[in-house]
């Protein structure tokens, strides 16, 4: 099948990593849905559409079901070849002065939108007899100080996307993770330089990753190239290990 043909949906994705892979994905002739919760996404596709016109933005907050049921309702569910559940947010505090709401809006954010939007898409992957899951996680699953909640969030997710694999490789759809270690981003700008400086001295490459550098491996994970890939992880971290 031609990529043009295959449509793909990006959550998360009017900036930083998901932005990156939706402008790859586009390059490589896919068709794409952009979704984000930001509702500036609807001229971000509108401005992209300019110029390859075979994309859509839909303002959904992907932590909530229901939203998502309703935002997805008038998509043809047996269109879309691939989901990249890249949204994700952090509210970083050490844990004995972490506040329910901190736990709460990134396990909603980054581990239940995971669940809200495959359920929506995967009787429909299933019936196809084909499709592609990649789920963003972090290399902070492995335990990060300060990140409790984001790390039990993107845990999850390895867990998930393993058990997916095992699941529907059977119907010919592929669950694949990838990991990135620090990337620069609206996110990770946030930080404290000293911060920043001191990830960057525990990268072996000695530099921060770009956003490409995860849309090239999402590409890949999209690709027929990578058919034989089921349940994987590719880390994009320069060497980072937490
Ligand atoms: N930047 C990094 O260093 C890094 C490292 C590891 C993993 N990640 C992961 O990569 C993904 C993208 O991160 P980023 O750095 O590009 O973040 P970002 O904050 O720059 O962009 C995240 C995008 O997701 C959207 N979003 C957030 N919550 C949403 C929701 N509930 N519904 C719909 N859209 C929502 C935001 O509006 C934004 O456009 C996240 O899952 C993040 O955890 C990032």
């Amino acid at each position: 099948m031609e990529n043009s043909k295959k449509k793909i949906i990006v959550t998360g994705s009017n900036r930083g990593i998901g932005y990156a892979i939706v402008d790859r994905l586009l390059r490589e002739k896919f068709s794409v849905i952009m979704v984000d919760y930001d509702g500036e996404v609807i001229n971000t596709a509108k401005n992209l559409n300019k110029i390859y016109n075979n994309v859509d933005g839909i303002q959904c907050d992907v932590s909530d079901f229901n939203a998502c049921n309703d935002a997805f309702k008038d998509i043809n569910k047996n269109e879309i070849y691939g989901i990249v559940n890249n949204a994700g947010i952090n509210r970083d505090a050490l844990f004995k002065n972490m506040e329910y709401n901190q736990w709460d809006a990134v396990i909603k954010t980054d581990l239940y939108s995971v669940f809200n939007v495959t359920k929506i898409f995967v009787n429909g992957m299933i019936e196809n007899n084909c499709g592609r899951i990649v789920n963003i996680s972090s290399a902070s699953w492995n335990g990060n100080i300060g990140q409790a909640n984001y790390a039990a969030a993107k845990a999850g997710v390895i867990g998930f996307t393993k058990t997916l694999a095992k699941e529907l490789g059977k119907y010919n759809i592929k669950a694949n993770a990838i990991i990135p270690g620090f990337i620069k981003t609206p996110m990770t700008d946030q930080l404290p330089d000293k911060i920043r400086e001191k990830f960057i001295d525990r990268i072996p490459l000695k530099r921060i990753g770009l956003p490409e550098d995860v849309a090239n491996a999402t590409a890949f994970l999209l690709d027929e190239k990578s058919d034989y890939i089921n349940g994987d992880l590719i880390e994009v971290g320069g060497g980072l290990v937490l």
